[in-house]
């Protein structure tokens, strides 16, 4: 009798290593090395953060769909021992995860999401797609495999990992889309992107906002002007080269672990959406990233740390506000300019009215100010008329001990804290930028709440007394645990009382 049984058991436990097997060997060996044409795919509902589509030979790095935010879905490709993404097909839109969303090869690797109306593709006629063993995605035909179609690494997003040439024609964007990394003549710097130049609005010198820039210092090799763009790539000995003409670099920003690093180790450089330009190299007996690099050390040189209109002291960094009446809360103290073009120009008030306040504010300047320029003014006033007649200027700053004056013709962002008072700042807040002192709205809510909670019980005291005065037999009614509806209508009535004395 207990044979059967036994068996039965024994079948039960093979079965179960069988397909446990059977499936582990499938994940394992159905993540392809290459997609041929008519390749496609669809996300599977059963994924919940990362599903592999292909990989490169070392299988240090793949190809797949990321999921976010439960229903979204970004072509990425990530390092598989940490699932960080150090490539995004497409970073401003992403796609639904959903059987609509398909991903296909058709000569172009193609993205196609019906239900959102997102198409993806690289827009080439390609034999297959490989996975680099360097991260590199490349659409390559047979043959000429040396030159790629397309490769990701010329189209890179927010990282550069090693030996990835990053050119004057690429920019790496923070994944707020607020910063973007780009090289000059002779140097590399980060950018404020202004929102207007997303918009696709017409671009002017200013849109772009240099804060932070490092000059090839030339020790090993030197600019030749005329001889060609420069390019930047880190390299596995631990920098961030520049190169011109010659393999030797122009200038070596070290990191921390300069010649130091095992050639096991991965590095790679982010911008983050704090503005900063990181470097990390991977630990793989941590199985971390770790941290190797800052552009900026200092937190009050980043572009924007304490949010509009706020003040930044260096050595202490900490945030406050320009206005010492308004208490800093993350984000900024005045929220943004509320108008549609950001502008204070053209929506002046009836009668030719300003639509804005002034705010002043002294012992401040302002950030970067070695980027800046500056012009020569003789009175505090002189500097402060230049920003008050121009309506694209949102704030001037003036040294009475110089006679610098520093215009600025964009919206306020962080400034800088200094001992020194004779420097006065002068600002613009538009009328109607609200105070972002979310403590006080909630203390506001929180009153209002109580008001109308004593206004409605004082209400149905007073009906109740008003009703046991007029009708004494009704309060047995009242008091007896049956009648929900009058309760419910009493109650509901003195809300829209109180809700309409309000
Ligand atoms: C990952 O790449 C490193 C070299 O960067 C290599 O030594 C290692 O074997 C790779 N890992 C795997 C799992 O192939
Ligand atoms: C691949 O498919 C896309 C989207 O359907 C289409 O626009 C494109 O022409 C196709 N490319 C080739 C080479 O067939
Ligand atoms: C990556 O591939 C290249 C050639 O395809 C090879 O020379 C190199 O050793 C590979 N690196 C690793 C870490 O596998
Ligand atoms: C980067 O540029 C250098 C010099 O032009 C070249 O030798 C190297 O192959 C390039 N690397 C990649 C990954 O394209
Ligand atoms: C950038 O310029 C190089 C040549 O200088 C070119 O090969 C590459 O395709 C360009 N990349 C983009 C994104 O335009
Ligand atoms: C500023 O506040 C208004 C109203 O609360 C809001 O609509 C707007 O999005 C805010 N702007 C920014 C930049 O936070
Ligand atoms: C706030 O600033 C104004 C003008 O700069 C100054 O007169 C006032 O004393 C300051 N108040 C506090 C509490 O610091
Ligand atoms: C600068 O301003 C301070 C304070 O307002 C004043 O005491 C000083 O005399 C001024 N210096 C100059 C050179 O005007």
């Amino acid at each position: 009798m207990s044979t059967p049984h036994h068996l039965r058991f024994t079948n039960i436990i093979l079965l179960l290593f069988l397909s446990a097997t059977l499936t582990s060997l499938a994940t394992t060996t159905s993540i392809p090395q290459e997609l041929l044409k008519g390749f496609s795919t669809v996300p599977l509902s059963t994924s919940t953060s990362f599903q592999p589509v292909l990989t490169d030979r070392t299988g240090n790095f793949s190809l797949g769909f990321l999921r976010q935010n439960q229903n979204d879905l970004q072509l990425v490709v990530v390092h598989t021992p940490s699932s960080e993404p150090l490539w995004v097909a497409n970073p401003t839109q992403s796609a639904s995860w959903a059987d609509t969303t398909r991903l296909f090869f058709n000569g172009s690797l193609v993205l196609w999401d019906s239900q959102r109306s997102i198409t993806w593709s690289t827009n080439t006629d390609g034999d297959r797609v490989v996975l680099l063993n360097t991260s590199n995605l490349q659409i390559q035909n047979k043959a000429t495999t040396k030159t790629p179609l397309w490769e990701s690494f010329n189209f890179p997003t927010n990282t550069l990992v090693q030996d990835q040439n990053f050119t004057t024609n690429m920019t790496l964007v923070s994944p707020n889309r607020l910063y973007s990394l780009r090289l000059g003549d002779n140097f590399m710097g980060l950018y404020e992107i202004n929102s207007e130049e997303e918009q696709g609005r017409s671009l002017s010198k200013r849109l772009f906002l240099l804060y932070w820039k490092h000059t090839a210092l030339q020790a090993k090799a030197r600019v030749v002007t005329g001889a060609g763009p420069i390019s930047a790539r880190v390299s596995t000995e631990g920098y961030i080269g520049m190169y011109q003409t010659s393999s030797k670099p122009i200038d070596v920003q070290k990191f921390n672990s300069f010649q130091q690093t095992s050639s096991t180790s991965f590095l790679l450089v982010r911008l983050e959406s704090d503005g900063n330009l990181k470097g990390y190299y991977w630990d793989s007996t941590k199985s971390a990233w770790l941290l190797n690099y800052q552009a900026i050390t200092e937190t009050c040189e980043l572009p924007n740390p304490c949010g509009s209109y706020g003040l930044c002291t260096p050595g202490e960094s900490s945030c406050s506000c320009l206005d010492n009446q308004t208490r800093f809360e993350p984000g900024g103290c005045f929220n943004g300019s509320g108008g549609e073009d950001g502008e204070l120009c053209g929506v002046n008030g009836i009668g030719g009215e300003k639509n804005y306040m002034i705010l002043r504010r002294n012992g401040v300047e302002p950030p970067h100010k070695a980027l800046l320029e500056e012009v020569t003014t003789l009175s505090l006033e002189e500097c402060e008329g230049l920003c008050e007649k121009n309506c694209r200027c949102w704030g001037a700053l003036y040294n009475n001990q110089t006679g610098f004056c520093y215009v600025l013709d964009y919206q306020i962002g962080t400034m800088l804290g200094t001992g020194d008072e004779s420097k006065v700042g002068y600002f613009k807040v538009r009328k109607g930028a609200r105070k972002r002192n979310r403590v006080g709205v909630i203390i506001g809510i929180v009153v209002a709440v109580l008001v109308g909670v004593i206004v409605t019980g004082g209400v149905i005291c007073v009906m109740r007394w008003r009703k046991k005065k007029a009708n004494p037999k009704e309060e047995d009614n009242w008091a007896s645990p049956g009648p929900y509806k009058n309760l419910g209508s009493e109650s509901f009535s003195s809300i829209e009382m109180s809700g309409s004395a309000q």
